[in-house]
């Protein structure tokens, strides 16, 4: 079972960006403990992060030709602008689960429109890292069964 996680612009600075919106948890650690997750599970998980949205399109193509079955995703900003990396989860087809770290409609107005959320298999918000660990379950779940 093969795994992407893909974090968006600004999500390297966790741990201290704004920590009463995003926590204190670095995205070093958020990533090691899923990593840890998958791996108990007899699973791979490739974490990617990026400032830039060609290579988040770029990465998304890799993952569909390196034989990867689920992403999970936190565009970050790009959940409100981004055309391109909405195209390029559509264009390879693959299933994909959108989370967010804060509650994104508690928020401003701009960021409670999504590129994604209708073609995501679901979306977690507002729950912090644990919306990750959740996402990851559900993407062991429909790996673990046969289709
Ligand atoms: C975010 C919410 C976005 O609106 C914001 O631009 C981010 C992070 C979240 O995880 O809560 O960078 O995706």
């Amino acid at each position: 079972m093969q795994i992407l996680l893909l974090h968006g612009p600004n999500l390297n600075l966790l741990g201290s960006r704004e920590p009463q919106i995003y926590g204190s948890r670095t995205l070093a650690e958020i990533n090691a403990d899923l990593v840890e997750m998958a791996e108990k599970a007899g699973a791979k998980l490739e974490c990617f992060q990026s400032n830039h949205e060609g290579e988040l399109v770029d990465r998304i193509q890799a993952a569909s030709r390196e034989g990867c079955q689920f992403v999970i995703i936190n565009p970050a900003a790009y959940t409100h602008t981004s055309v391109a990396i909405r195209d390029a989860l559509a264009g390879v087809g693959l299933p994909f689960v959108e989370v967010h770290l804060s509650n994104i409609h508690k928020r401003e107005p701009f960021r409670q429109h999504s590129y994604f959320s209708d073609l995501a298999d679901g979306v977690i918000c507002g729950l912090g890292p644990t919306g990750y660990r959740l996402a990851l379950q559900y993407a062991l779940e429909k790996l673990a069964r046969p289709s």
